[in-house]
């Protein structure tokens, strides 16, 4: 399989590695030229509990430059505020019988991905991978965790099937699964209790769980979150959401959650897909979402306070 990652961030850019390091067929595409041409001279280093792995993907700052390439499957790996961008750029490297997976946090970004090529072409799911950007070419993996993915319509099929195989080949476990809004919302319930949080108080994953006032935050946005799933018709994979959110933010303890890097690193958060658009959905719905609303904008506010554009 000819597989194209867009985004090569932490995630990604794990990916990238863990699929070249099988002897997979994979290309990165990042906006950020350092990172592209470290990897491009001296490859992606990918530093792991066993040591550092090695590899050297295909790498280019523009879609364009693999206009050659017909993939069989494009992975999306950037920030849910860039994935419109990203799926319409996707059309002239995609296979006619290719398909776009996205395992990105938040709501939305399949549906956004759907709307260029049809639900039909969509794959989407969630990972409990863990990694770290370091520095260009340059990631650190950090918690491991099975991912799912499935058809953004229909059940599972060969295709669905085949990619979760490839992926589980070169070290990320993965499972072919039908029921793909249940894993979106699962996720997104455990980004909603931890990402806002570990990014305003800058705390480790972990470190949620060692206050009572951390973990009754957590508890509030997460009941929010579960109302609103709830009014959505959707079933959470779980049934102790906070209980889960708290497990995982331990089984987590030592990362930065991905809010937390990206204002770390100066670069627009992923708040509007995930307590944003929790707020809207509850909007939609009826169902007050305070806790959420607060949250959002304070993210909001610390973006502006360190100058970032969302
Ligand atoms: O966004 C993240 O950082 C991750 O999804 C999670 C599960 C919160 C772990 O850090």
């Amino acid at each position: 399989m000819k597989i194209v990652i867009i985004g090569a961030g932490a995630m990604g850019g794990l990916f990238a590695a863990r699929l070249a390091a099988a002897g997979e067929d994979v290309s990165v595409v990042d906006v950020w030229a350092e990172h592209v041409e470290t990897i491009r001279t001296q490859g992606l280093i990918l530093e792991t509990g066993e040591g550092e792995v090695r590899t050297k993907p295909a790498a280019v700052t523009r879609v364009e430059d693999l206009a050659a390439c017909a993939a069989d499957l494009v992975i999306v790996f950037v920030k849910s505020g860039m994935t419109a961008a990203a799926a319409r750029s996707a059309q002239t490297i995609l296979g006619p019988v290719g398909r776009v997976l996205t395992l990105q946090n938040g709501l939305g970004n399949a549906e956004m991905i759907a709307e260029v090529f049809g639900a039909d072409r969509v794959l989407a799911g969630t990972t409990a991978q863990g990694a770290t950007l370091i520095g260009p070419g340059r990631i650190r993996h950090g918690g491991r965790g099975d991912t799912h993915i499935g058809r953004l319509t229909g059940p599972v099929d060969d295709f669905c099937r085949e990619a979760a195989m490839i992926l589980s080949r070169a070290g990320i476990p993965a499972i072919a699964e039908d029921a793909v809004q249940s894993l979106i919302w699962g996720k997104l319930v455990i980004n909603v209790g931890i990402n806002a949080l570990t990014a305003l108080l800058r705390f480790t994953n972990g470190q949620l769980n060692d206050h009572a006032e951390t973990r009754e935050l957590v508890k509030l946005a997460v009941a929010e979150a579960v109302q609103v799933a709830a009014a959505s018709d959707v079933r959470l994979p779980y049934d102790n959401a906070v209980e889960k959110v708290l497990a995982v933010a331990a089984a987590t303890a030592a990362n930065r959650s991905s809010m937390l890097q990206d204002i770390l690193r100066g670069r627009a958060t992923e708040i509007d897909a995930i307590n944003g658009a929790l707020v809207r959905e509850g909007v939609r719905l009826g169902v007050p979402t305070p806790v959420n609303a607060t949250l959002t904008l304070l993210i909001k506010a610390l973006e502006k306070q360190q100058g970032i554009c969302g």
